[in-house]
């Protein structure tokens, strides 16, 4: 009877040899968690389509806030729903926004938790759109404007990392130099550097209400077959002055996610977002997965992708269970 010789069953025979040699393993420091905040007061509005996340005002944001940093989440991010949406998208740069009030009030109460902020006009422009439009075309150069100022009203507010997901042309450069120039040379950028114009995407426009009202966001999100132009873009973004790239969606685009960490030497993000939690939470719910296992093997494989930090909404969940095991 043939015989193997090399056996490597051997180092899976039990948990304790398995975790032995385990090449990757996930903590809470891992993970940064996307929060969602609204006007009003004691509104905590559970998202349909994403079980656990929620619209909430400022006061149940700063407690959610303290459970995240108690489970030793080093970070958030958060994601502003304005009172009113203009064609300008002005709430977003407007010093009594919304989230810049969410900022303060955090750092009030927990300043030494890590307050990044998405910058972006989709969720506070009437059309949903990231950028401004003139003849139904979303204008690159007059959106750069914009975009700089809502960064340097977030970094004034006390933001202490700011994130431009708009997927604008030089947008790197142009937060960089209004920040710099505002006297914000410390806050550091987190570049949505391959952003690609995804499905899974879905959820998170329920969420932010912030679903295109004509068109779709292909003008300038990336188009998913192509990997080497990731690299251009990270490569932009890097030179414009990023300090963090990220690849977004991350389970779709494990393989950018590899080849950006093999290309570069900057800390690099994924984003697991909000489809990708979705799935895992309607298919678990229907009983066809189990939920908690299909958690934890996403994430690590964002991580074995070569992933330092993600972004996702299971960050609590995963915590919670990480440190019931250590
Ligand atoms: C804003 C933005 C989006 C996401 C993060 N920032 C939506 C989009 O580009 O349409 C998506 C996050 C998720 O799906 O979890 N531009």
């Amino acid at each position: 009877m043939f015989q193997p010789f090399y056996r490597p069953r051997r180092l899976r025979a039990n948990e304790n040899i398995r975790r032995m040699v385990r090449e990757t393993k996930l903590s809470p420091d891992d993970f940064i968690y996307p929060l969602f905040v609204t006007h009003g007061k004691g509104v905590k509005k559970e998202i349909s389509s994403m079980p656990g996340n929620f619209q909430q005002s400022i006061e149940n944001l700063v407690k959610d806030c303290g459970e995240v940093h108690t489970l030793g989440i080093p970070a958030v991010i958060l994601f502003g729903i304005p009172e009113h949406k203009d064609e300008l998208g002005s709430e977003a740069y407007s010093d009594e926004g919304i989230v810049q009030h969410a900022i303060k009030a955090i750092k009030n109460k927990l300043p030494e938790l890590v307050v990044i902020t998405d910058v972006c006009l989709c969720e506070y422009t009437s059309h949903g759109h990231c950028g401004l439009i003139k003849n139904g075309v979303v204008q690159n150069d007059a959106t750069l404007e914009l975009l700089a100022r809502e960064a340097v009203s977030h970094a004034k507010a006390g933001a202490d990392m700011v994130a431009p997901s708009d997927m604008m042309d030089g947008r790197v450069g142009a937060l960089r130099h209004a920040l710099d120039t505002e006297g914000y040379s410390d806050t550091p950028i987190m570049a949505y550097a391959a952003k690609y114009a995804s499905s899974f995407y879905g959820p998170f426009r329920e969420a932010a209400e912030s679903t295109p009202q004509f068109g779709d966001r292909r003008s300038y999100q990336m188009d998913a077959p192509n990997s080497r132009e990731a690299l251009r873009e990270v490569a932009l973004d890097i030179d414009e002055g990023a300090d963090i790239v990220m690849v977004k969606p991350a389970l779709s685009y494990l393989d950018i996610i590899f080849q950006v960490k093999q290309q570069f030497n900057l800390p690099v993000a994924a984003y697991n977002v909000s489809g990708e939690f979705s799935i895992i939470k309607a298919a678990a719910k229907l009983g066809w997965i189990d939920g908690e296992r299909a958690m934890m093997e996403s994430l690590i494989s964002i991580k074995r992708a070569g992933a330092d930090m993600i972004l996702t909404y299971f960050a609590k969940e995963a915590a919670m269970l990480l440190n019931s095991k250590s």
